[in-house]
Order: structure tokens, then C-alpha cells, then sequence
């Protein structure tokens, strides 16, 4: 491993932006990351931990050391009659995880293929789609404590997960380095979850029956039907995340708009589709110089190429304003802005 300097971001982040970092280093292993804490006072300072960088927006330099997680190594850890305890690297590729499960005839984490990212990050926000998060299959992790190098496992429990929640992003908070990551899998009678519509939908336009496989290929087809391909065009995913709203606010603004998209999220809240919102308030397809509002999935704000994240991030607050001023709902950001 070496300490660099002054390395360009532009293929470290999903959205395209082409800012620096003024050190920067590849982790392969926790020696590595002991390396850096008896060599370098970063882990002392603000240091960004980078992943896949799907869910970051750079909008400027970053002034700071950069930690790289390549960490790699899939083990089955555990097996029962019943179940497989399955454990990677924060550094693998979570799709090509997923698909590895899958290989393995290891069901659980089918609903969350495609998802952009590595491993390590899954449980910072607690990823999500199709029915499915990963605290559902979430057996423990392992994370590097910045202060004094000690590797701490956390169970379920001690994570915080709630919707695009975890206490490393909120107590937690840059006290940690997610190292591995373990979920419990199923071997057998697998609970297929195709309730979420489209897959249903997906499933039948082929005649397949729902297994892992047909399962994760249907969402791989939902996916690519709607979400942008960060190879090809530069995005973070879901920028805002769904707004959980009291129930008699949500029937408010469905006696104006009746065709409003929700979901029950517990006794008396309903989850509203923010894509919904923000289409409603003539988002979708919108362009403003390099960045825009993808054209089939109002969510997912996009990066066509040599433009800023300071424009991405003008882009969201103007987009906030109006979603607030037409609906009243304050959207709330799930990308990280940096
Ligand atoms: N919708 C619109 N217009 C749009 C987008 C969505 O009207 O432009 C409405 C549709 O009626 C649709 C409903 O919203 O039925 C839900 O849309 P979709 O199934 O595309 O899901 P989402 O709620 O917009 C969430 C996650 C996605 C995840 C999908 C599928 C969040 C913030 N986003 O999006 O996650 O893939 O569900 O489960 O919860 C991500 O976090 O990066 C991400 C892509």
C-alpha cells in the first residue's frame, strides 16, 4: 500500500465528478489499515471512506486523506441444515456478491441485485428494493475502531437499521471502518418475496417460475428498465429518500391529488413515492446544463458529463423547494454531500 497525493476522484465517485483528493490510499487488509493509523494521523482527521462511491456527491476537493476499501474474500462462515452464515469483504462488489450467493443456491439477498456499490457500504444505509432490505438477512459485521485499531463485530441489534438508516450514519459516525460483512442465508425452502408488483409482472411476461435465479433476473430487468447505468450515465441512485408523513397528511394531499403513490410504514404513516412527488411538480426529464432529473425515474438525479456536484446539489435544493411549496413535504437528501 502506498500514500498518495493529490489523486483525481472522477472514477471513485458514480456521478462522474472530477475533483481531488489530496491524499489518498487502497486498502487491501487490516494491516493496512493499521498502517495508517501508526503512520499518518488521517484516521485523527476528517478522512473520507470510499466504497463503490454510489452514494456520495463531491462538490468540491476534497481537502482531506481518502481511504479506498478494497478488502476482498467471500467465506461461508457457518452452515446449518437450514442455513448458510455468509461473510465478505467491505470491498467485493455487492452485485457480484449477490450473484454469487445466488450460485451457491443461498437465497435472501435476490431482491437487492444490481443495487450499485461494495459490500461495506450495504449496511451504512441499510440498502433497499423490491420488499427486501439487508437488516432482513443481516447476521453481524466487522469494523476497524478508528481510536485505537480494535476490531469490534457488531450484531443487528447493535446497528440501528431503520429505513436508509444506521448508527453509522448518525452516533456512530466516522468512529468506524466497516471491514466484512455477514449476512444469514437460507439453503433451502427459501422465502421468495416477489410481492413487490413488478416482479410479479416480470415473472409472468416470462413464464418463470420464481426461483433465486428468476427472481434476481427479474429485478435485474425492473432495474434496467428505469434506472440509469453509471457507466453510462453518471448517478447516485435514489438522490431523496421516500418521505414518511403522518397518515392525515398524506389524506390531505390525496384529496388533491388522488392518484398520489403510498405506502403504509407503520401505525398511522404512510410512505410516499418522492418519484411520484417530484414528477407531479414537473421534474422528470428536466435538464439544466450538465445535470438533470432522469427521464424515467424522478428520483435519481443525473450527471451527462463535465458538469459539477455544486450544480447537482442546486439542482436537488431547487427541487426540495418545489416539492415543498406545491405538497408541503420536506424532502430529505439519502446521498451523502460532500
Ligand atoms: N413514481 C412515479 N414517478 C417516478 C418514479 C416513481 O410516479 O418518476 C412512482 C410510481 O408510481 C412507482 C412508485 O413511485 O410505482 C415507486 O417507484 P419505484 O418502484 O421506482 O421505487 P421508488 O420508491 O421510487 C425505491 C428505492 C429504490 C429501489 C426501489 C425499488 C428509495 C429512496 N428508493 O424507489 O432504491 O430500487 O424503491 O424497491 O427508497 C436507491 O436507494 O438508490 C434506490 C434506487
Amino acid at each position: 500500500m502506498e500514500f498518495q497525493k493529490e489523486v483525481s476522484l472522477k472514477n471513485f465517485n458514480t456521478f462522474g465528478f472530477d475533483v481531488k483528493a489530496m491524499q489518498m490510499a487502497f486498502i487491501q487488509s487490516v494491516s493496512d489499515l493499521d498502517r495508517v493509523r501508526l503512520e499518518t494521523d488521517w484516521l485523527q482527521r476528517l478522512c473520507l471512506i470510499l466504497g463503490g462511491g454510489s452514494n456520495v456527491l463531491l462538490t468540491k476537493d476534497w481537502e482531506g486523506p481518502v481511504l479506498k476499501i478494497d478488502i476482498l474474500g467471500i467465506e461461508v462462515v457457518h452452515q446449518t441444515a437450514t442455513h448458510a452464515v455468509v461473510r465478505a469483504g467491505a470491498g467485493e462488489n455487492w452485485h457480484q456478491f449477490v450473484l454469487w450467493c445466488i450460485a451457491q443456491n443461498f437465497g435472501g439477498l435476490e431482491n437487492l441485485s444490481l443495487i450499485p456499490g461494495l459490500v461495506g457500504a450495504a449496511p451504512m444505509q441499510n440498502i433497499g428494493a423490491y420488499g427486501v432490505e439487508i437488516k432482513d438477512t443481516f447476521d453481524h459485521l466487522l469494523a476497524y475502531r478508528k481510536s485505537d485499531g480494535a476490531i469490534v463485530r457488531f450484531e443487528a441489534a447493535d446497528c440501528g437499521f431503520g429505513y436508509r438508516e444506521s448508527v453509522f450514519k448518525t452516533i456512530l459516525k466516522n468512529a468506524y471502518i466497516i471491514t466484512h460483512v455477514a449476512f444469514r442465508l437460507t439453503t433451502q425452502n427459501h422465502q421468495i418475496k416477489t410481492h413487490y408488483g413488478a416482479i410479479e409482472a416480470e415473472l409472468a411476461k416470462n413464464q418463470s417460475e420464481p426461483s433465486l435465479r428468476n427472481v434476481s433476473n427479474a429485478v435485474i430487468a425492473i432495474r434496467q428498465s428505469k434506472l440509469p447505468d453509471p457507466k453510462k450515465l453518471g448517478n447516485s441512485g435514489s438522490f431523496f429518500k421516500n418521505p414518511v408523513m403522518s397518515e392525515s397528511l398524506f389524506q390531505t394531499i390525496q384529496l388533491t391529488y388522488p392518484d398520489v403513490v403510498g405506502y403504509p410504514a407503520g401505525p398511522g404513516k404512510m410512505k410516499l413515492a418522492a418519484g411520484w412527488l417530484i414528477e407531479k411538480a414537473g421534474w422528470k426529464g428536466f435538464r439544466r446544463g450538465a445535470v438533470g432529473v432522469h427521464e424515467l425515474q424522478a428520483l435519481v438525479l443525473v450527471h451527462y458529463g463535465g458538469g459539477t456536484g455544486a450544480a447537482i446539489a442546486q439542482l436537488a435544493q431547487d427541487i426540495q423547494a418545489s416539492i415543498l411549496e406545491k405538497f408541503g413535504v420536506a424532502l430529505e437528501v439519502e446521498v451523502n454531500i460532500l
